[in-house]
């Protein structure tokens, strides 16, 4: 896409470079948000730079604009590379200086960079429900913040890719935490349930408008941990996130999924989620 964000500026995308001492490069010294484009409007916008915001300063980062400053360059982002299907990639981190572990003394800005890319709605999946395996959770206790190290997501990840899975389900001890890029939620009985948002997940805003629209809907939800063998033997399962939406899980470690094809609550679900996407961004 043409255009890209660089500390403040909307500038060429092939001419928006980062130092090789940038503390994001050489640390993962920052955090970083995925919004999601529908017909050239953001998605839970605010939600995505409250956490945004919450994520930096839990790593004492300052983000060097007001909310509604941010959120107007990235309108103007959308615009400038006519983006109608797609996200917008945002991250922060603290800056160039020379390698050092500690913070840098003195003022040295944040290097902030935002770039649109064009992604379609997986429609397909969404309507066949998808494969995953489990990985253990190998990640450090800060989960819940989105952090730029993802080197544990990146080879859960790839072990999925390795298995023709779109996603890993990870595993703390017995009990699941939440996929490399994705929550996860499983029904029982009619009864909604997913990891509480502690420090061992990402709060992520998919899972927080799941929760609204099952409370709206008079879908029993809960939040609290539930095992593997509760996994494995329940009756519908799916993931959430910013491109995945509401994924139906058919398959998990080659064991099917109850009858193998996405369950009542989960198409319930995506349902209420797709008239959500469409009363803020238009019909899709
Ligand atoms: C580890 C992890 N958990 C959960 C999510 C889902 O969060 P969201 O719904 O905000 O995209 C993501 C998204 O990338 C993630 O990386």
């Amino acid at each position: 896409m043409g255009f890209a964000i660089l500390n403040g500026e909307i500038i060429e995308r092939v001419n928006a470079f980062v130092d090789v001492e940038d503390r994001g490069y050489q640390f993962g010294d920052g955090v970083y948000e995925v919004i999601r484009v529908y017909n050239g409007r953001m998605f839970t916008a605010k939600e995505h730079l409250r956490r945004f915001v919450r994520s930096a300063e839990s790593i004492c980062i300052t983000i060097p604009y007001p909310t509604e400053q941010l959120m107007s360059l990235l309108e103007k982002l959308i615009q400038k590379n006519s983006l109608q299907q797609g996200i917008i990639y945002l991250q922060i981190s603290r800056g160039i200086t020379p390698r050092n572990h500690a913070f840098p003394v003195g003022d040295v800005a944040p290097t902030l960079v935002a770039y649109t890319k064009e992604v379609d709605r997986p429609v397909e999946k969404l309507k066949s429900g998808v494969k995953t395996i489990l990985v253990e959770d190998i990640r450090w206790l800060r989960c819940d913040i989105k952090s730029l190290n993802l080197l544990a997501n990146v080879l859960a990840k790839q072990k999925a890719a390795e298995a023709n899975c779109f996603e890993a389900i990870q595993y703390r001890g017995r009990d699941i935490t939440e996929g490399s890029s994705s929550n996860i939620f499983i029904v029982k009985d009619s009864v909604v349930i997913t990891h509480p948002s502690t420090n061992l997940i990402l709060k992520g805003i998919t899972k927080d408008e799941i929760l609204r629209l099952c409370t709206a809907n008079a879908i029993a939800v809960v939040e609290r941990t539930f095992t593997l063998e509760e996994l494995m033997q329940a009756d519908e399962a799916f993931l959430s996130s910013t491109t995945g939406e509401v994924m139906p899980i058919i398959e998990i470690d080659k064991k099917i999924v109850k009858d193998g094809v996405p369950g009542p609550v989960t198409r319930r679900l995506q349902a209420f989620f797709e008239e959500e996407i469409k009363s803020k961004c238009g019909n899709l």
